[in-house]
């Protein structure tokens, strides 16, 4: 079977929503179609699926702010996983990135996903033990429109 990982269009958006629910992402008001609407037109060719016979396996999302590359929503098939997969995403997006100009990726991971942590220290990333993260919400969820 050949996996192609190729950016994201719109048309992807179902199999994507389906896989992250699957996979049990921490998803957020930024994840709606809408919003990711927003995040192509910034930086659209680095937010990567991997599919194969039109199912998506996989999939990592790119930004770049100027100063570091970010990466979120990085998820592989269950029943995919351990066979390289998350890695191959990894990589060509770490090429992408590299192309527009970052020098150093960083990432946001749970406490608890030990899976996940275990995958990006095999895959060069450090823990900052010495950081903490700090979010202010710009715009409330359950009333839209509203700023709090
Ligand atoms: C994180 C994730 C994308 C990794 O995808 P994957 O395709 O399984 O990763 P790979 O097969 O490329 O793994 C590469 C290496 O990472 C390490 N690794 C990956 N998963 C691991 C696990 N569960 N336990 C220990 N090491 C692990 C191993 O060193 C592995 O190499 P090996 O299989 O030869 O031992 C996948 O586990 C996933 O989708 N998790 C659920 C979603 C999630 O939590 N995403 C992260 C949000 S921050």
């Amino acid at each position: 079977m050949e996996i192609k990982i190729r950016p994201f269009t719109v048309s992807d958006f179902e199999g994507v929503r389906q896989l992250w629910d699957i996979c049990h992402l921490q998803l957020g008001p930024q994840d709606t179609i809408e919003e990711i609407q927003k995040k192509l037109k910034r930086d659209g060719n680095i937010f990567l699926v991997a599919e194969a016979n039109n199912i998506i396996m996989g999939t990592v999302m790119g930004a770049w702010d100027g100063r570091n590359g970010w990466i979120y929503n990085h998820a592989v098939d269950a029943r995919s996983r351990r066979l390289g997969l998350g890695s191959k995403l990894m990589v060509e997006l770490e090429r992408r990135l590299k192309e527009i100009g970052a020098i150093q990726i960083c990432l946001l991971v749970s406490k608890g996903n030990f899976d996940a942590q275990y995958f990006y220290e095999a895959n060069g990333f450090i823990p900052q033990e010495d950081e903490i993260v700090m979010v202010k919400k710009l715009k409330a969820r359950k009333e839209e429109g509203k700023s709090v």
